[in-house]
C-alpha cells in the first residue's frame, strides 16, 4: 500500500503492529517527529494526517492506507523556516525543544483553519501537547504572532 508523506508517494509493506512513528523515524529517517512516552500521553509525536494533528505513536501506519501524512520535516527549512518557527524563535517558545515538533504541527493544523486564534484558541488546539519546560505562555505567545505574520503576508499577496 502506498501513503504519502511530505508530498512524496511511499510504498509500505510494514507488519500489522507498526507505528507511524517508528515508520517515519525508523524507516524513512524522519527523525524530527520525537518519541516521548510513545502512549498517547504528551504530543511530542504529532503529525498531520489528512491535515489534522494525529498521536503518530498512537497510529498504525497500515491504517493510513492512501493518506497524507505532513511532519515537521515539511514545514520549513533551517534556511526559509515557516512563520511558525520564526515566531518560537522570536518568542524564545523553545526550551529543550523536545515537544517543539508536535507543538509547531499542532499549530500548522490550528492555522490552516482559524487565521487569527484567541489565546484560548491556541491553548485549546494545543492542549494535547504538553512541555515538560513549561513554555506554554510563550507557545501562545509566539502562535498568535505566527498568526499575525501569515495574515499580514496575505494581505500583502492579495494587494500585489
Ligand atoms: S510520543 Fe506519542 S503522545 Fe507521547
Ligand atoms: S521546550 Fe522542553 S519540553 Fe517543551
Amino acid at each position: 500500500m502506498d501513503l504519502t508523506v511530505n508530498g512524496r508517494t511511499v510504498g509500505v509493506s510494514a507488519a500489522g503492529n507498526v507505528t507511524l512513528l517508528d515508520f517515519l523515524r525508523e524507516t524513512l529517517a524522519l527523525t524530527g517527529t520525537k518519541r516521548a512516552c510513545d502512549r498517547g500521553e504528551c504530543g511530542a509525536c504529532t503529525v498531520l494526517l489528512d491535515g489534522k494533528p494525529v498521536y503518530s505513536c498512537l497510529t498504525l501506519v497500515n491504517a493510513c492506507a492512501g493518506q497524507s501524512v505532513e511532519t515537521i520535516e515539511s514545514l520549513g527549512t533551517g534556511e526559509a523556516p515557516h512563520a511558525l518557527q520564526r515566531a518560537f524563535a522570536a518568542e524564545d517558545a523553545a526550551q529543550c525543544g523536545f515537544c517543539t515538533p508536535g507543538q509547531l504541527m499542532a499549530a500548522a493544523a490550528l492555522l490552516a483553519e482559524n487565521p487569527a486564534p484567541s489565546d484560548a484558541d491556541v491553548v485549546h488546539a494545543l492542549s494535547g501537547n504538553l512541555c515538560r519546560c513549561g513554555t506554554y505562555p510563550k507557545i501562545v505567545r509566539a502562535v498568535r504572532r505566527a498568526a499575525e505574520t501569515l495574515r499580514v503576508e496575505s494581505s500583502g499577496a492579495h494587494h500585489a
